[in-house]
């Protein structure tokens, strides 16, 4: 048993991948495959912390190695409401490489309003010209195609049960056409018990040729190993069973544990009492070493947890309202502590530990920490959509700024061809609310959005926006709307007294 401890020095290292052979394996074949023009997708899935993102790494590097062309991703939870987030971190890169010229060549030019920001998703709603998510997809495609042209691919993309739904379609096209193309697309994943999940995971995941790894709990030898590893010190085989017992053989969990046992004074920590359910205590862990930090960690924690893949070390320092050399300062610190990546300071060692500082702030402080990222954010010009996602997580303030951005945000998924990502955007919009002489205006464009997105919630909308304009000449517009999205409904007697009352107002 460990008594007396001292701190390793630095970052929590871990040692080797342990017990994943079948699993390196496979990564390793796939990618031999996809050199030779046989390609794979691999669905890599299981609970947070048991490792997909160390197999994902692996296979990043060794595609790397091999000369392949890697592409990667990371979904986050704040963005996955981000319409092509995923395939603008994928190939947002290309279209800023001098390369773009050739690889955008032919209908893979019908993805570059997706990916260049000089052209912008939201330049391509010219009237008549309606964005066509099934063309972006195709597009996306092409421009895949034109890339294998120059070598064999991989696709990486991590945490992908927060992928945004459209990028998945993606995914899921190019999966289809697999077997024919250097390629490997490998996507890392928990199974999702409590939020719904989007029809392409499943697909994915049900996909006939998809190679499906469900990495097992380490057993309890690898999980002494891993904690002799970590701790420096030999692991007896009561503390290697009582660890892997209430680490449930995951390897977080486990690198968390003996992090801990290894810290000074880590005898309040009693080995045996760690038989609480696993999220919980690692609840605890990130809790008692917040609690250790001074306020400046703690706030500069919480700011990058508020936001989220948008983190910047300089707009952290903001958020948390400090300077830039002591928010360095709090950055190392976290380091330190296992709070924050050694190697990106302004991101969470792993994303349970993110959700654990994300669940320490009071959700009134969260919301206001929200609604400063999301003005801070739209101060600086960032894509919108960023700002739209950040305005989402704010509690409403009615603030008339909040209300524009939020208009604007949904204006650019509007030309993504995403009108319920804008719904949803509007809707919360609306409960901001706006200024009653705003009211009428952001209340249309939902009413058009939820048409757009044939949701059935748009002829109500409709009918209250009638009851705050007078104008007849917009009333009678409004009506004509209404009678098309009626129409699309194939709800033809009520579109046409729609039309019939359109026209009356114009009389
Ligand atoms: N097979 C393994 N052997 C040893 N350590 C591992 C193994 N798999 C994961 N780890 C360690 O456990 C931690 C969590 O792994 P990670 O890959 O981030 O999990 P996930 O992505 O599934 O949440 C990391 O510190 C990693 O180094
Ligand atoms: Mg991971």
């Amino acid at each position: 048993m460990i008594t007396s401890t001292r701190a390793p020095d630095g970052p929590l290292e871990t040692t080797a991948v342990l017990e994943r052979e079948h699993e390196l394996r496979v990564v390793d074949a796939s990618l031999a495959d996809a050199r030779v023009g046989k390609g794979t997708a691999i669905v890599i899935e299981g609970e947070a912390g048991i490792g997909k993102s160390t197999l994902a790494r692996h296979a990043a590097g060794t595609a790397r190695r091999l000369g392949m062309r890697v592409l990667r991703a990371q979904g986050g939870e704040l963005e996955r409401g981000l319409p092509y987030g995923i395939v603008t971190e994928l190939f947002g890169g290309l279209a800023r490489e001098g390369l773009s010229g050739e690889l955008f060549a032919g209908p893979a030019g019908a993805a570059l309003p997706l990916l260049d920001p000089a052209t912008g998703a939201g330049s391509v709603a010219v009237p008549g010209d309606r964005p066509d998510p099934v063309a972006y997809v195709h597009g996306l495609f092409w421009l895949v195609l034109n890339l294998t042209e120059l070598g064999p691919v991989a696709i990486v993309v991590d945490d992908a049960q927060w992928s945004d739904e459209p990028s998945l379609r993606f995914i899921h096209r190019l999966v289809e056409r697999i077997d024919e193309l250097p390629i490997v697309v490998l996507l890392a994943m928990r199974p999702e018990g409590d939020s719904p999940e989007s029809n392409a995971a499943r697909l994915l995941r049900a996909h006939r040729s998809a190679r499906h790894l469900v990495p097992a709990p380490l057993t309890e030898h690898a999980v002494g190993d891993l904690m002799a590893s970590v701790t420096g010190r030999p692991v007896g085989d009561g503390l290697r069973r009582t660890s892997w017992r209430a680490t449930r053989g995951n390897p977080f969990f486990v690198t968390e544990l003996a992090a801990e046992l290894a810290r000074p004074g880590a005898g309040r920590l009693d080995p045996d009492g760690l038989d609480a359910t696993v999220p919980d205590r690692v609840g605890r862990f990130v809790g008692l070493r917040l609690a250790a930090l001074d306020d400046p960690a703690r706030r500069l924690a919480e700011a990058v947890a508020v936001l989220g893949e948008s983190a910047t070390i300089r707009r952290a320092a903001i958020l948390a309202g400090l300077d830039a050399a002591p928010a360095v300062e709090a950055a190392r610190r976290l380091t330190e502590a296992g709070i924050l990546d050694d190697l990106a300071i302004t991101e969470f060692r792993h994303p349970i530990v993110r959700s654990g500082v994300y669940a320490s702030i009071p959700v009134p402080v969260r919301s206001a920490l929200h609604r400063r990222a999301a003005l801070l954010l739209a101060d600086e010009g960032v894509e919108i959509g960023l700002v739209g996602t950040q305005l989402e997580a704010a509690e409403p303030a009615a603030d008339a700024r909040v209300v524009d951005l939020l208009a604007a945000a949904a204006r650019d998924a509007v030309a993504r061809g995403e009108p319920g990502v804008a719904v949803s955007l509007l809707r919360r919009a609306m409960t901001e609310p706006p200024e009653p002489t705003m009211r009428a205006e952001v209340l249309a464009n939902l009413a058009r959005a939820e048409a757009e997105a044939a949701l059935p919630d748009a002829a109500a909308t409709y009918a209250t926006v009638l009851t705050l304009v007078d104008d007849p000449a917009r009333r009678a517009e409004l009506r004509r709307e209404l009678g098309h999205a009626l129409l699309a409904a194939g709800q033809w007697a009520a579109a046409r007294e729609a039309f019939e009352l359109g026209l009356a107002e114009g009389a």
